[in-house]
C-alpha cells in the first residue's frame, strides 16, 4: 500500500494518467489540480494507446509530457505489454490512473502497481461491469435493463476486470427520455468528474487504506 502521511511539505504524488479517447476525465483531473480540489499532486505524464486521442491534445495544451504506445506498432502483444510497462515506469509514478483507458492491462503491470493503480468505471460496480462493459455499452445495457439509478465507481485495479477494491462510488438518476449518450454525459458530469479527482486527492493525502479487498477512507 502506498504510504502517505499527508503531512505538509511532503513530495507531491506523481500521477500518470492513461487514456484512449476524449479525455474528459483527464481534463477533470487537470482542472482539479489547478483549482486546488486535488492537493499534493503532480500529473507527470499521459499515455495513450491511440495517437488520435483528443486527450493527447489536452495534455499538450497543459504542458504535460505525453506519449502514445499503440499495440499496432508492435509485432506481438507481449512486446506491446513490455513497452507499455516501460513507458509507465519511465515517469516514475506513485499512482497510475486509468481514465478511459480501453486496453487490457498486462499482468506484470498489475502486479507491479498493486494498490497504486486506479480505474474509473461508468457504473455502480458490481452492476454493468466486467468483460464487454466499457464506454457507451455500459449505458446501453443499463437502459436496456430499465434500471432507475446508475452511477460511477473508482476502484483499485487487480487481476480481474473491474473486480478490485472499491474506493468511491456515486449514484445518478436515469431520466425517462434518456438515450445512452445523454445518460453517459450525465454520469460523467455528476459522478465521474467528481469522484475521480476526489479519489486522487484522498490517495495523495494518505487517506485510503486497503485491507481484505476493501478500502477504508480515513477522516
Ligand atoms: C468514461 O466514461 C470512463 O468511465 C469510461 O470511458 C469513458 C472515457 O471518457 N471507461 C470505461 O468504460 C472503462 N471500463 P473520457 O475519455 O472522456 O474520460
Amino acid at each position: 500500500m502506498l504510504e502517505r502521511t499527508g503531512a505538509a511539505g511532503q513530495k507531491p504524488l506523481r500521477v500518470v494518467v492513461m487514456v484512449s479517447g476524449g479525455g474528459t476525465n483527464l481534463q477533470a483531473i487537470i482542472d482539479s489540480v489547478k483549482d486546488g480540489t486535488i492537493t499534493n499532486t503532480k500529473i507527470v505524464g499521459v499515455i495513450s494507446n491511440n495517437k488520435n486521442a483528443y486527450a493527447l491534445k489536452r495534455a499538450e495544451e497543459n504542458g504535460i509530457p505525453s506519449m502514445c504506445v499503440s499495440p499496432k506498432e508492435f509485432e506481438t502483444r507481449d512486446i506491446f505489454n513490455e513497452k507499455l510497462l516501460e513507458a509507465v515506469d519511465s515517469y516514475e509514478p506513485d499512482l497510475v490512473v486509468l481514465a478511459g483507458f480501453l486496453v487490457v492491462i498486462p499482468p506484470e503491470m498489475i502486479k507491479k502497481y498493486e494498490n497504486r493503480m486506479i480505474n474509473i468505471h461508468p457504473s455502480l460496480i458490481p452492476s454493468f461491469c466486467g468483460k464487454g462493459y466499457y464506454g457507451l455499452k455500459v449505458h446501453e445495457a443499463a437502459l436496456a435493463r430499465g434500471v432507475k439509478v446508475v452511477g460511477a465507481t473508482v476502484h483499485f485495479v487487480d487481476e480481474g476486470t473491474d473486480t478490485g477494491p472499491i474506493i468511491l462510488q456515486k449514484a445518478v438518476e436515469v431520466q425517462q427520455e434518456d438515450t445512452p449518450e445523454v445518460l453517459q454525459h450525465r454520469v460523467m458530469e455528476q459522478a465521474e468528474w467528481k469522484i475521480l479527482p476526489r479519489a486522487i486527492d484522498l490517495i495523495a493525502n494518505g487517506k485510503v487504506q486497503v485491507a481484505d479487498h476493501k478500502t477504508t477512507i480515513l477522516p
